[in-house]
C-alpha cells in the first residue's frame, strides 16, 4: 500500500465496499470489523510482519493462551508422540511469519505460539480419524491465515487446498501461504462471496468456523461442500448464539454421514464419514 493509500481506498479499489457486512457470520460486530480491518492491513502494508500480535486481530486468532498450549500438547503427545518429535521443527515453521507470541514447553526445545500446538492436535485427530486413506482434495472454509493448512501440510502430502474465507481474510491468506513455496502452488484462496459447487472433496475442514455462522450459511455449505465430501473434521465452538444450531447441523450430518463427536478439554470435536452409498 503506497502512503497517499488508505485502508479505506484499498477496500473500495479491491471491491470489498461490503466489507462490513460478513456472509452470515455472527462475531460481535466491533471485533469482527477491527479483525477484517487488521486483515486488510496485514494483506497491504509491512503490518503482515507482526500481524499475529496485533490486539485487533488477535481478538478472533491466534489467542491461544500458554496453558491452553501445554493441554494441547499433552493431547498431541498422546496421540502419535512419535510424529510429534520427528515433525516438531516443520511445525515450527508456522512461528516464522507474523510474529506471534510464543512460549517455551517442557520436552520441546526452543519455543512455539500455543496456536499452532492447537494446529498440531487438529491435524493428528484428523490423521487418526483418516487412518491412512489418501487424501487428494481438502477444502477449509474459514481458514483464517492459512495456520492449520501449512501445520497439516507438513504431515499430509496433498493436491489440493482450497481456503474459503472472507475476502479480507482470503487476500491475507494468499499472502501469508505464499511464503511457503513448497505448497504456496497447491493452495486456492476463494472469497466467501465466491463460492460454488466443490465436488469430489476428500477431506472437508471447519475448524472453529461453521460454527460462528448463521444457520443460513451453515447449511448452505453443507450442500456445496460438506455433502460432497468423503471425511469431515469441523470444531463446533458453542457459544450463546449458536447452541441451538449445533442440534440442526447434527441432524443434517446424520443424514449423511456416520460420526463421532467428543469433547476436548473446551470445544465439541466431530470426525464424519461418509455412509458408504453401496450399502
Ligand atoms: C474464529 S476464526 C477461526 C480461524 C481458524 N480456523 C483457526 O482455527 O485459527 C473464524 C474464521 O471464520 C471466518 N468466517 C466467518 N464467516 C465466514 C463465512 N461466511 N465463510 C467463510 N469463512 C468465514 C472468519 O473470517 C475467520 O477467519
Amino acid at each position: 500500500m503506497s502512503e497517499e493509500q488508505t485502508v479505506e481506498s484499498v477496500i473500495e479499489a479491491q471491491g470489498l465496499n461490503d466489507y462490513k457486512e460478513r456472509s452470515g457470520w455472527q462475531a460481535e460486530d466491533q471485533i469482527a470489523v477491527e479483525y477484517l480491518d487488521a486483515c486488510v492491513q496485514a494483506a497491504n502494508t509491512d503490518s503482515f510482519n507482526s500481524f499475529k500480535s496485533n490486539p485487533k486481530y488477535t481478538t478472533i486468532l491466534e489467542h491461544v493462551l500458554k496453558e491452553q498450549g501445554q493441554c494441547y500438547l499433552n493431547i498431541a503427545r498422546e496421540m502419535n508422540e512419535d510424529a510429534l518429535m520427528e515433525n516438531i521443527e516443520l511445525f515450527k515453521d508456522n512461528d516464522k511469519i507474523g510474529r506471534p507470541v510464543t512460549h517455551a514447553y517442557p520436552g520441546l526445545d526452543g519455543t512455539i505460539s500455543p496456536t499452532t500446538l492447537r494446529y498440531i492436535k487438529n491435524t493428528f485427530e484428523m490423521a487418526l480419524m483418516l487412518d491412512g486413506q489418501e487424501i487428494s482434495r481438502i477444502v477449509e472454509v474459514g481458514g483464517g491465515y492459512g495456520g492449520l493448512c501449512k501445520v497439516l501440510s507438513c504431515v499430509c502430502d496433498f493436491d489440493e487446498y482450497i481456503l474459503i474465507d472472507l475476502p479480507q481474510v482470503s487476500a491475507l491468506q494468499r499472502k501469508y501461504l505464499d511464503q511457503f513455496p513448497e505448497i504456496s502452488d497447491k493452495v486456492k484462496c476463494i472469497p466467501s462471496t465466491d463460492v460454488k459447487e466443490i465436488k469430489d472433496i476428500d477431506l472437508f475442514i471447519s475448524n472453529y468456523a461453521l460454527s460462528e455462522c448463521d444457520l443460513e450459511s451453515q447449511m448452505a455449505y453443507y450442500n456445496l461442500l460438506v455433502q460432497n465430501s468423503k471425511f469431515a473434521y469441523l470444531i463446533y465452538n458453542l457459544v450463546n448464539f449458536n447452541d441451538f444450531h449445533y442440534n440442526d447441523f447434527i441432524d443434517k450430518i446424520k443424514e449423511d454421514f456416520t460420526f463421532d463427536s467428543g469433547r476436548d478439554y473446551e470445544n465439541t470435536v466431530i470426525l464424519a464419514t461418509r455412509k458408504d452409498e453401496s450399502n
